[in-house]
């Protein structure tokens, strides 16, 4: 039997690893927690690294740009890779593995005959404005739980969407992992952090503040009802002119179906918005009463 190596002290470098075969190999017998990125990692992907170290004595980051999950006119040429960077950016932080396979590992017939698809969720707000998103996310999602078969496997919760329809997934689907979910970082003047943050200019990055003041407007409006919660986040778009509002809505956490004017209990605030060349989205929880 195979003795799986001693851990990576939190000073080295991950190992890199690149054919599915050698990242089942190498995890056999580990506990584990799987960090699954696009790369491009930043904060908000190192305190999900933090969590999974807590969770796990192994932690596997996978970096794969999924082209599975990019429409034909989106940003799947221009997402930056680096992954000398990303490396770099995960030292020191405990990552025993990050799993860097190429497209034709992932996907060697082309696209996958069989797709997990989010159902009637996975068409709302960014499967409506991103059709086939959602199939794209949670096939290569399912792809890499059946590779990793990781105990825990860690998302952020600025993809609000994606955070429920993996849930539901995993628990539809019978997988046999815990998903963990970690709270949005952002940055001083409050804009979540993204990957997608690099393509504003700093003017974009300046009026982009106005997404996470739109979602407070929102909270301190919530004992008002749901459309004064609308009218509140609704308004501090109005003077921002680089910032084009793509949606505001509120959803039941429980169902991700947006909630009437009846409705009382916890509830989530969802924004997508466009801001130059960059899709940004963001979300936060509130309660109507
Ligand atoms: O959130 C992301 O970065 C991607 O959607 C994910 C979960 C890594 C799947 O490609």
């Amino acid at each position: 039997m195979n003795t799986p190596a001693p851990l990576l002290d939190v000073e080295g470098r991950p190992e890199v690893v690149e054919t599915i075969d050698s990242l089942r190999e190498k995890l056999r017998g580990r506990t584990i927690a799987l960090v699954p990125t696009m790369g491009a990692l930043h904060q908000g992907h190192l305190a999900l690294i933090d969590r999974a170290r807590e969770l796990a004595g192994t932690v596997v980051v996978s970096i794969f740009v999924n082209p599975l999950q990019f429409g034909p006119d989106e940003d799947l040429e221009e997402y930056p890779r680096d992954l000398s960077a990303d490396l770099e950016a995960l030292s020191q932080h405990g990552v025993a593995f990050v799993f860097a396979p190429t497209v034709a590992e992932m996907y060697p017939d082309g696209v996958t005959q069989v797709k997990v698809t989010g159902g009637e969720v996975g068409e709302l707000f960014e499967g409506r404005s991103r059709p086939g998103h959602f199939d794209g996310v949670l096939t290569v999602v399912a792809k890499l739980l059946g590779i990793a078969r990781p105990d825990f496997v860690l998302f952020g919760q600025k993809d609000a969407q994606q955070v429920f329809l993996v849930q539901r997934m995993v628990a539809d689907l019978n997988f046999a992992t815990r998903v963990e979910v970690v709270e949005t970082v952002r940055a001083d003047d409050g804009l979540a952090l993204s990957s997608r943050n690099r393509y504003l200019n700093a003017e974009e990055r300046h009026a982009a503040a106005a997404i996470s003041r739109a979602l407070e407007a929102a909270a301190s409006a919530a004992d008002r009802g749901i459309d004064s919660v609308l009218a509140a986040a609704q308004a501090v778009f109005m003077d921002e002119r680089l910032v084009r509002l793509e949606y505001l809505k509120v959803v039941n956490p429980r169902t991700f179906l947006p909630v009437d004017d009846g409705y009382r209990g916890p509830a989530r605030v969802l924004i997508a918005a466009q801001v130059g060349a960059a899709r940004l989205i963001d979300n936060d929880a509130i309660y109507l009463n």
